[in-house]
């Protein structure tokens, strides 16, 4: 993508990070800043604002126990906590907040290039936007820009009302929606697999391409994350974002270029060609007590403590798209927590030969090719396909071709840490622009409906059996068993 192509500048900024004591921030986002700005970003200043009554010192000793946990060195961690960060209880006021901001940025010689990162749950983002622009902290003698974590908006309406109030003090060259799927080397590199190999993209049609499948599967449950997944489920927290964003890749046209805009172009124009979802095309689930790995867990209504919970844990769901290149191919894309393993996959299936010429006992051997490109656990490819099984008969076996990320590469950078240095550099590409997020909500939302049934599955499995039928209905079964 294009930011791989060129060198960008890096300018003094500060990072106001909402929600710093959060979850978010201690996992994901404090060991991101620090790896980031020890290798790449250099002197950066972050700024944590929440709502407990924290001093810095108090702050930075929490900051310092998460790099623990995360693996960074003592001292390091030590030496970068005292110098980068500070922290503000928003409890104080957004005045407050525009006095430490000048502050810092006088104290820190900083030019006013300010990112605020909303680590925010979703009733908190529009008055902590309105407050940004009322208190004038939108404009700035340098750059300003906002990230924003999902989910965007609970369904369309509620979407397009965010955007809305986003777009009163921010425009979309300002804005940054974080999908960390987006940060993914193997994501990215879907671009790079389809339009840098012929020999794949001159099959990537209906002409040989049976069926598509995306399973994003998770061996956990909802954690201490019970308020915020209850009112969201598996189709707000990982179909509309994640899942649709896969889906962008693995189907939308070549771009004409690689700027953030022809690809985010051919992304919403491929989900526009996508009819909102058949509630009969999809199977909702909630996981029950059972086993994962062994050991016993509980269903998911008494790890959330809400017996009465309808929440959908799994989702699983089939369609078409209405283009040229894709017409009548079913694509299936399932997720869930609590099932067997952690595994994402996408699993592009050929189809079969015209003629069966190995066909031993009437019963033809030949599958159609796989290939099968693996985020999680391990990063890579591979390419399914059938040989001779050596002996006299002529009996057909299934094997791989194989190409894994980090045995060619080593360690996969973190997603947080290339989307954040994006952000800095003012790169959009990997970032999830108005139109995408609207087409996704349109798309989905008949899945948000009340009344739709929700199955009960064991944990440890691979969802209700119902969602089996889906693929059975058109002679497929799930790729990842
Ligand atoms: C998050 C979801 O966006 O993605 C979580 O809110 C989910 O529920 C997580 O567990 C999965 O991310 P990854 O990178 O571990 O697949």
């Amino acid at each position: 993508m294009t930011r791989r192509l060129k060198m960008e500048k890096v300018e003094p900024h500060l990072f106001v990070v909402f929600g710093a004591t959060g979850d978010l921030a201690k996992r994901k986002l404090l060991p991101a800043f620090h790896r980031l700005m020890k290798d790449r970003l250099g002197e950066s200043v972050v700024l944590g604002v929440a709502g407990s009554e924290l001093t810095d010192d108090e702050f930075r000793d929490r900051s310092l126990k998460a790099l623990i946990e995360a693996g960074v060195p003592d001292e390091d961690a030590q030496r970068w906590c005292g110098r980068a960060l500070h922290y503000q209880p928003i409890g104080e006021g957004f005045d407050a907040l525009v006095d430490r901001i000048g502050r810092i940025e006088e104290e820190e010689s900083l030019p006013g290039n300010r990112v605020f990162y909303l680590a925010l749950p979703p009733e908190a983002f529009d008055e902590t936007v309105t407050r940004l622009g009322e208190s004038g902290l939108s404009r700035s003698p340098g750059w300003v820009r906002i990230v924003v974590e999902k989910p965007f908006g609970e369904d369309l309406s509620s979407s397009r009302e965010a955007t809305a109030s986003l777009a009163r003090w921010f425009d979309e060259t300002q804005i940054f929606r974080i999908d960390h799927y987006l940060g993914k080397e193997t994501v990215q590199n879907l671009l790079v697999f389809r339009f840098a190999n012929l020999l794949f993209e001159s099959s990537w049609h209906r002409d040989r391409i049976a069926a598509v499948q995306v399973t994003v599967a998770e061996d956990g449950g909802v954690g201490t994350r019970g308020r915020y997944y209850d009112k969201a489920g598996a189709v707000r927290d990982i179909l509309q974002n994640h899942l649709t964003q896969l889906l962008a890749l693995i189907a939308m046209e070549p771009p004409v270029r690689l700027g953030a805009n022809e690809i985010r172009d051919e992304k919403v124009k491929l989900l526009r060609a996508i009819w909102p979802v058949d509630p009969d095309s999809a199977v909702l689930g909630q996981y029950g007590p059972g086993e994962v790995g062994g050991v016993p867990v509980p269903g998911y209504a008494e790890e959330v403590g809400n017996h009465d919970s309808r929440t959908p844990t799994f989702v699983a769901v089939t369609f078409t798209i209405d283009t040229w290149r894709w017409q009548g191919v079913p694509f299936y894309l399932r997720t869930g927590k609590r099932l067997p393993r952690r595994v994402t996959e996408i699993d592009v299936i050929f189809r079969p030969p015209p003629v069966c010429l190995f066909d031993e006992s009437g019963a033809c051997q030949v599958h159609g090719n796989v290939l099968r490109i693996t985020l999680q656990p391990d990063e890579g490819f591979e390419l399914r396909f059938d040989v001779k099984r050596p002996g006299d008969e002529m009996a057909l076996e299934t094997h791989g071709l194989r190409f894994g990320y980090e045995e060619a590469f080593g360690p996969m950078p973190e997603a947080y840490e290339t989307l954040l240095y994006d952000v800095v550099v003012g790169e959009q590409t990997l970032f999830v622009r108005t139109d995408e997020v609207e087409e996704a909500w349109r798309i989905w939302t008949p899945l948000l409906s009340e009344g739709l049934d929700v199955h009960p599955y064991t944990a440890g499995s691979f969802g209700p059996e119902q969602a089996d039928s889906l693929p059975h209905r058109r002679g497929h079964h799930w790729q990842v068993r």
